[in-house]
Formats: C-alpha cells, structure tokens, sequence
C-alpha cells in the first residue's frame, strides 16, 4: 500500500476543509494510506472532516517546552491527536535557517512523544549541476544518525524531495529518483541497526500524471504532493490509483 501525503504549506481554509470533506467517498475507498498536513489551525477542523485518515503537522519545536515564542512542541501536537509531523522541508531550511542539526532535534523530540517524523532531504539544483548529490544526502542522513534518530519502519518516514523539483511543475525522473534512492536505502541500511527500514517518500512536482510512473520506481513507498494535493479532484483521482 503505497502512501500518499498531501502538504498543504500555508494554504487552505475551513472552506477547503469542508471540500475534502465533501470528497470523503474517495478516501473511503483508497487503497492507499493517507496522511494530511493542513496548517496548525485546520488541524482540528481536518481531523474531524476526515475522521478515518492521518492528520499530521507541519512542523514542530526542537525543544520540549519553555519560552519558546511561537512554537508548538511534540506533546502538544500528540495530544491533539496527530499522528505524523513533516520536519526538514527544504522551505524550511531555506527560509527558516534550519540546519541538519536542528532538523534532528526535531525528529528526536517527536519520536520521544509518539510521533511519526516524516523527515525531509534533499539537494539543491547547484547541488546537482555539481555532482554532489550523494555527499549532501549523506550529510543529512549523517546528522540524523549522530544525534540518535531512530531510523526504522514506522518510527520515520524519508521523504526525498529534491529542491530543484518542489513547486517547479519539473518532477525528478524516475532514473533519478531511482538513483537518490537506492543510495538513500543503502546509506540507512548500512548505519541502522533496525530488521525494518523506514518507508521513502519521493517529493517534488507529484501529480495525477506521473504518479504511477514514480511510485513504481524500487524504494519507493509513496509520495509527498504539494501543489497538486490542494485540488480536490485531482488528489481525489491518485488516491485512487493503485501501485500494488
Ligand atoms: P510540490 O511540493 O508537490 O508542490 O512540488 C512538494 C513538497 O514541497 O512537499
């Protein structure tokens, strides 16, 4: 069963809520496994439309509690029933300043609190022109690995989302994605010590068309959508795609 998690980012509305709800057919019947990340405030509101899928977050403090002005932290978020939380989204590296540690220390605090990170990685179009690809995947893995990320089935998931690929309607090929994860596989396979690796997500660009072709691709598990995961009729047809 392949997952489909759909990343609102700071879009949305309760009218766009009530829209999902209005689909729920659709959700009913798929086959795949659903996870929905709406911002903070239609957490509640989603949880109740959809009372059957995943509501996760979008983000979550590094720290426990405290004086911490405008973060939420993972027992907050446990308690209000989300199950997943998306941390290391290349919109947040970029425009948050989040390095590879603080990224860990978000994974880390939602796993000691019963949530699922769904952990971002990913390299930049110079990155790629550079041929380094690999060496910014592995530092990012590495970080995880150092501060004692648990890096196992259903602890986490890894979503690969090149940043040259998020919002640019230019999807990765399926050789390429291929390739970043194979060797994502390998580099967790070779520093876990867990009989069950985590599922990979591919983001960036994933639509009703090129889904199938990218779900098909090995280690890949599933699909982080974006843009196309707002449009209603569109989400509701790849959740009716299946891969397996
Ligand atoms: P996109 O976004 O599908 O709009 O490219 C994916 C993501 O940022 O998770």
């Amino acid at each position: 069963m392949a997952i489909l998690a759909a990343n609102w980012k700071m879009n949305g509305s309760l009218a766009l809520v009530q829209a999902f709800a209005d689909a729920q057919s659709y959700w009913h019947e798929s086959l795949h496994e659903l996870i929905f990340f709406p911002p903070f405030p239609l957490i509640t509101p989603l949880q109740q439309a959809l009372p059957n899928q995943y509501i996760g977050a979008q983000n979550v403090s590094d720290h426990e509690q405290g004086a911490y002005t405008g973060e939420v932290s993972a027992v907050m978020l446990q308690e209000q029933g989300v199950t997943h939380v998306i941390v290391g989204h290349s919109e947040r590296r970029q425009y948050y300043g989040e390095s590879n540690n603080i990224v860990a220390a978000k994974a880390i605090q939602a796993q000691a609190h019963g949530l699922v990170p769904v952990i971002c990685i990913g390299e930049k179009l110079s990155d790629r022109e550079n041929q380094i690809t690999n060496d910014v995947l592995a530092l990012q893995l590495q970080a995880l690995v150092d501060a004692g990320v648990t890096l196992a089935h259903e602890q986490c998931l890894i979503a690969y989302e090149p940043v040259w690929a998020i919002g640019t309607g230019l999807a990765a090929s399926p050789e390429d994605i291929a390739k970043a994860h194979l060797f994502i596989h390998e580099y967790i396979a070779q520093r876990s010590s867990a009989t069950a690796l985590p599922a990979l997500l591919y983001g960036g660009s994933v639509n009703v068309t090129n889904l199938a072709s990218i779900i098909a691709v090995p280690y890949v598990s599933g699909a982080l959508i974006g843009g196309a995961s707002l449009k209603v009729d569109e989400f509701a047809k790849m959740t009716q795609m299946l891969s397996d």
